[in-house]
């Protein structure tokens, strides 16, 4: 199966998911969307009131703020895969409890497999946590870290930003870093993709000489 096809089947099993106490209060909902060829993952933490009434990620004001960003260095959200630590809206905007995000993880592990992104943007700390559990965001954000055998982007959670205007800007400068970030993953994963292929065949043999090279050899003879 494609990606398209696996994220649109995870999509279908949220629809329906009973699997944490979130699923009570919810209206809608709100799997994840975005372009399933993207190379860029961004995960928020959990739908609010617009996301549960429409079933779509980052529509309200934090979502408005992540589209400025993404303007920001000319990308739309169109061209990345957005999606949350869990699919359900927490009750009055709560954070989600330990046990509903891991109940929610294998739809995020799913999604990131179909994906298999060179990079994923962590926005806010639920969805640093999950890459990074020792990480704090004061330290790494804006820099590209590894987490196992992925690449992750730290940012702070664009609602942060509404509450505390200073983040605004370190917002923006952070973001400004993503296209390099995201170059500079892609190489190392090129390269490691070289190397592996390279344990498993051996060089390519030189070629032989043929005749045509002979002639050409002895031409310069005279
Ligand atoms: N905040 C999030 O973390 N996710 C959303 O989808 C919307 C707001
Ligand atoms: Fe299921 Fe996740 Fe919703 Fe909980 S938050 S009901 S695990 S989809």
């Amino acid at each position: 199966m494609g990606a398209e096809a696996l994220l649109s089947a995870v999509a279908d099993e949220v629809s329906g998911c009973t699997r944490c106490p979130l699923h009570v209060g919810r209206t809608q909902t709100v799997p994840g969307e975005g372009n399933p060829l993207s190379d860029v993952l961004m995960v928020g933490e959990g739908p609010g009131v617009r996301e549960d009434a429409t079933g779509r990620p980052f529509v309200g004001p934090a979502g408005q703020l992540l589209d400025e960003l993404l303007q920001s260095i000319g990308w739309a959200r169109e061209q990345v895969f957005i999606a949350n630590v869990v699919k359900c809206r927490p009750p009055g905007n709560r954070d989600p409890e330990p046990e509903e995000i891991s109940a929610c993880r294998p739809y995020l592990d799913r999604q990131e497999a179909a994906l298999d992104p060179a990079v994923t943007v962590t926005l806010g700390r639920h969805s640093l946590r999950r890459y990074l559990p020792d990480a704090r965001i004061g330290e790494v954000h804006g820099r590209l870290r590894r987490s196992g055998g992925r690449f992750v982007f730290p940012m702070y959670h664009p609602a942060a930003a509404l509450h505390q205007s200073s983040l605004r800007e370190t917002l923006f400068a952070d973001m400004r870093g993503l296209p390099a970030a995201l170059l500079a993953a892609r190489e190392a994963i090129a390269a490691e993709r070289t190397e592996s292929v390279q344990a498993i065949l051996p060089d390519p043999a030189p070629p032989a000489p043929t005749a045509e090279s002979d002639d050409a050899e002895q031409m310069t003879l005279f």
